[in-house]
């Protein structure tokens, strides 16, 4: 932990989930001088991929690394006080339709004894076959859920994730983070370098479209699907995908006959959450083998695929998307089946090969520029804990754990609990709603 004295200046870019977290828990460990850029002229920031109502906070994964990670974030999210406000435990119901093919059911099965096994979820995880199974763990399904299948998780449910960044960035602020805000003085542009003899070339800073100058002993880039905007050689080892997500508004009495539900994924059509406490907005998102924009590369050589650069251009949803939502609605809650799709969007995230994160310095820089990305899709659970990830890396001054290393590799097909292939979004029917 560093006295005041010695503590190095820190610069942060992007005060999304992975910046938030890591300018708190540094602010929190006596790091007196941290400044946050983002380009968005107020936190949340609508670039934020968690600038949501909701993210599912689940601890099970194919991988124990990360079950002990969520697990342990978990605690923080029930204990906590900065968190405990935002976190719901509705518990996650994760099945599929009696339209899944074999393979899926059995994957479930798979699936289900390899998380029953662990420790962590002793008595929490159970599974749940057929309607009656369904309608009576939650009776508000109103549906048939007609050969819904799959299993229950008690120690589970979902964050309000807008409310949480907000949480967070104002713990910054008590803490004495310093923030720049707005595409004039808080949209960066460009990364500053110095090179000499003795050091080789190290990152000292960053520039913003305002041309503001921001000098620092340590850079940490935290911009999630649009990292490689600003360094391209992390485009290689992560693909900046999105996924669709809409909502429709329920009356206060229908929202009441749906208080408390679990988290609900059908695999093979959308999840969807308890209607939000304080717009009683239900929120769907079908989860694919999600979108790529390759199209829009700078670069013009269609080698990055990153997200849209204004808010606008986002603000809709596949037509196959709003198709999957129409039929799980017709399956669970019949009487909303038609009601219009309301605040439609793409949701950006930072995708790796192997959905591991990316949190290392940036090799041949010293240890002066810090890359946080390659979120996958499954990042703002650990809220709570991340910022720890990116103290160890500092006080280590490489990255110990192998899974976060800057990686070789180049990103390939979408990750195994995503259903589906990737698709580009030039070539995607738009839902006309
Ligand atoms: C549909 C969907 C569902 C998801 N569900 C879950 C879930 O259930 N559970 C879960 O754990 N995770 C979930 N996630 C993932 C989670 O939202 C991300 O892992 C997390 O937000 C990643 O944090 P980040 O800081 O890397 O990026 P972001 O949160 O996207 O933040 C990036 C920040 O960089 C800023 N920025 C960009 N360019 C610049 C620039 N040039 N200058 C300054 N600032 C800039 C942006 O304004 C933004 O604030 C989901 C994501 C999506 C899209
Ligand atoms: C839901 O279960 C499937 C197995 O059918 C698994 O692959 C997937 O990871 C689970 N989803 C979540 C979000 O845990
Ligand atoms: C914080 O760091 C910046 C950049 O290194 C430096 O110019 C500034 O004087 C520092 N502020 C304090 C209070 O130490």
């Amino acid at each position: 932990m560093p006295t005041s004295k010695s503590s190095p200046s820190i610069l942060i870019l992007g005060a999304g989930c992975f910046g938030l977290a890591t300018a708190h828990h540094l602010a929190s460990r006596g790091y007196s001088n941290i400044t946050v850029l983002d380009k968005d002229s107020e936190v949340p920031s609508r670039f934020s991929a968690a600038n949501d109502l909701n993210k599912v906070i689940r601890a099970e994964y194919a991988d124990p690394f990360y079950t002990d990670l969520a697990l342990e974030a978990i605690h923080k999210w029930r204990t906590d006080p900065l968190y405990t406000p935002h976190y719901h435990q509705t518990g996650f119901l994760n099945v599929t339709s009696n339209a899944a093919s074999r393979v899926t059911r059995d994957v479930v099965e798979k699936y289900y004894s390899s998380i029953q096994n662990h420790p962590g979820f002793s008595d929490q995880v159970r599974r749940v076959n057929g309607d009656a199974e369904i309608k009576d763990l939650v009776p508000g399904f109103t549906g048939p859920v007609e050969g819904w299948s799959g299993y229950y998780n008690k120690l589970a449910g979902y964050a309000h994730s807008a409310n949480t960044l907000e949480a967070v960035y104002k713990a910054c602020l008590a803490l004495g983070v310093k923030f720049h805000l707005g595409e004039s003085v808080g949209e960066v542009e460009s990364l500053l370098y110095a090179s000499s003899l003795r050091s080789g070339t190290t990152c000292i800073g960053a520039r913003t479209r305002g041309g503001n100058v921001h000098l620092a002993d340590k850079t940490i880039l935290a911009l999630g699907a649009s990292a490689p905007t600003l360094l391209p050689s992390v485009g290689k080892q992560m693909t900046g995908r999105c996924w669709g997500v809409a909502h429709i508004q329920l009356t206060p009495e229908e929202a009441r006959s749906l208080r408390g539900i679990p988290v609900t994924n059908v695999r093979d059509l959308a999840f969807f959450f308890e209607p939000d406490h304080e717009t009683n907005k239900l929120k769907f998102c079908h989860m694919g083998g999600a979108f790529t924009n390759f199209a829009g590369s700078k670069q013009g050589d269609r080698s990055l695929s990153l997200p849209f650069p204004t808010i606008s251009e986002s603000a809709f949803i596949p037509a196959d998307d709003e198709r999957y939502i129409r039929q799980l609605l017709r399956e669970v809650l019949p009487d909303l089946a038609d009601r219009p799709l309301i605040d439609a969007h793409l949701c950006w995230i930072a995708d790796t090969d192997d959905s591991d994160y990316i949190v290392d310095f940036v090799p041949g820089m010293g240890e002066s520029l810090v890359v946080l990305s390659g979120d996958s899709g499954h990042g703002f659970k650990m809220i709570p804990i991340f910022g720890g990830f990116v103290e160890t890396l500092l006080t280590e001054g490489r990255q110990i754990q192998k899974k976060w290393q800057w990686k070789r590799s180049k990103p390939s097909a979408g990750a195994a609990w995503r259903s589906g292939e990737s698709q580009e979004l030039a070539s995607v029917v738009r839902a006309k709603l």
